[in-house]
């Protein structure tokens, strides 16, 4: 059959997404490149935040006039929820009329069975869900298929197991688990042979990793030792466990990128608390510190929720005060959102208004974007390693390409292949995007005139 699959939500889903692909495929099964083509259409989704669910409903709601013309030229068609939403609500998806297939992310295994059921049957009436979380589930064996790019995902663990009280992700996706270093290791060398630049890592808490007997830090290196590497980066480590191993491998290995995602959430340590994110404001500072003394030139961004229940203006302004003593290179502000089942769900009201928490956020933003700013005009002049990446979808004859921070850069076009690390000199700079000029082909052009 020919599927159409679309994907929310963060890296991990992607990454999913690449694994039913593979799935798929091995059952014959065809990933049509538009919805128009397909008789089965799958949605990963997230469940992080009630916009999240908000969005995939108004999907599946424009999704029903399509369905009912298939219905009626084809005589079925099958809509199935995947990931994280499916996994959450469950069979309560099914109340939504055009869904008839719920599956979780343990689960990618049983959709060729799945749909294949869906397709002997009337599937107008019939449903079919597998949504169990597993314990032992991390797809070994199955070679995800990739997309054409420069950058290859990397599940390196499943599941999380800290239960930060506002949080959905250790009921989307359940315990804790690591892939054996020999499955990563043989992934990579397959990227590396299908012409892949950058690999990576991803676990919602990569300092967890543990399989025999080995640290994120063991594999990490492992990863970067890797003939034909350029780049390896990572997401996310959680500030409560950041060993001095990981550390060095960052600053000694010239391919592991100099760039930390450390999710902060808040400033204010009676917050942090509520949060149960285990580590106070002073800690995580001092954290930041030591990682910016041990990584010269390391970028370091975080997550932060404002408004969680009780935040107090002086909550506030403990983060913001935060926010600007660490200095962070970018940040992703979110307004909390209360998910049904959390620890914060039972225990906390969600009593910060919606005014208060648009003013707080905007607040942030604000302070967030002077800070980015004048950090990335220090970089006006300098000469920075980009990776190309690709075109600009804004502005003609230029291209887009990463810094080792993660920073997007903006320039001329030039002769190299994607994937390749280019010397760009900094001409300006927003504080969200540098503009510059690739170094190798400013001076030759210019003499040539
Ligand atoms: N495992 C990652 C986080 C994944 S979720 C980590 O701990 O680093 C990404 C971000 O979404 C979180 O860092 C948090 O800032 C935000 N988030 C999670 N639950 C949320 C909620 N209920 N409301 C608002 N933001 C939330
Ligand atoms: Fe959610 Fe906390 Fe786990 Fe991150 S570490 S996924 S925020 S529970
Ligand atoms: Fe990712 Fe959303 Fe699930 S952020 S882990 S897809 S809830």
């Amino acid at each position: 059959m020919k599927i159409f699959l679309e994907t929310y939500g963060c890296q991990m889903n992607v990454s999913d997404s690449e694994i039913v692909c593979s799935v798929l495929a091995a059952a014959g099964h065809e990933i049509a490149p538009a919805l128009e083509e397909a008789e089965v259409v799958l949605i990963n989704t997230c469940a992080i935040r009630e916009n999240a669910y908000r969005k995939i409903y108004g999907r599946l709601d424009r999704l029903r006039p399509h369905r009912l013309r298939m219905i009626k030229e084809k005589g079925h068609f099958v809509v199935g929820l995947l990931g994280c939403m499916a996994q959450n609500l469950k069979k309560d998806m099914f109340k939504h009329p055009v869904v008839n297939l719920v599956v979780g992310p343990d689960n990618y295994r049983a959709l060729p069975d799945l749909i294949a059921k869906l397709a002997a049957r009337d599937q107008i009436k019939q449903t079919e869900i597998d949504a169990d979380l597993s314990e032992y589930e991390t797809y070994q064996g199955i070679d995800p298929k990739r997309f054409d790019g420069v950058n290859a995902w990397v599940t390196i663990m499943r599941g999380c197991d800290n239960f930060c009280t506002f949080c959905v992700v250790p009921y989307t996706r359940g315990r804790e688990r690591s892939r054996s270093l020999s499955d990563v290791l043989a992934e990579v060398h397959r990227l590396v042979a299908q012409g892949f630049s950058q690999v990576t890592l991803l676990g919602q808490n990569v300092n967890s990793y543990q399989a025999e007997g080995l640290s994120f830090a063991d594999l990490i290196v492992a990863v970067a030792d890797v003939p034909g590497v350029s780049r390896v980066r990572f997401t996310s480590p959680h500030p409560k466990d950041f060993p001095d191993a990981l550390l060095e491998a960052i600053a000694n290995h010239p391919n592991i990128c100099k760039h930390i995602h450390l999710p902060l959430q808040s400033g204010s340590d009676r917050v942090l608390e509520l949060m149960s994110r285990t580590y106070t404001g002073a800690e995580f500072l001092a954290l930041a510190q030591k990682i910016r003394r041990s990584i010269p030139n390391v970028s370091i961004s975080t997550d932060i929720i404002v408004g969680f229940p009780t935040e107090t203006e002086s909550d506030h302004q403990k983060t913001l005060i935060l926010l600007k003593t660490v200095g962070f290179e970018s940040a992703y502000i979110f307004k909390y959102s209360e998910r049904k089942g959390t620890i914060a769900s039972k225990k906390f009201p969600d009593d910060v208004s919606s005014a208060l928490k648009t003013s707080r956020i905007v607040a942030l933003f604000d302070t967030q974007r002077e800070i980015a700013l004048e950090k990335n005009r220090t970089k006006i002049g300098s000469t920075l390693n980009v990776m190309l990446e690709g075109e600009s979808d804004k502005r003609p004859g230029f291209q887009v390409g990463k810094t080792e921070g993660n920073m997007t850069v903006i320039f001329p076009q030039t002769p190299h292949p994607l994937g390749t690390i280019i010397p760009i000199v900094v001409t300006d700079a927003t504080s969200a995007t540098l503009l510059g000029k690739s170094q190798s082909l400013s001076m030759p052009v210019l003499e040539m005139f």
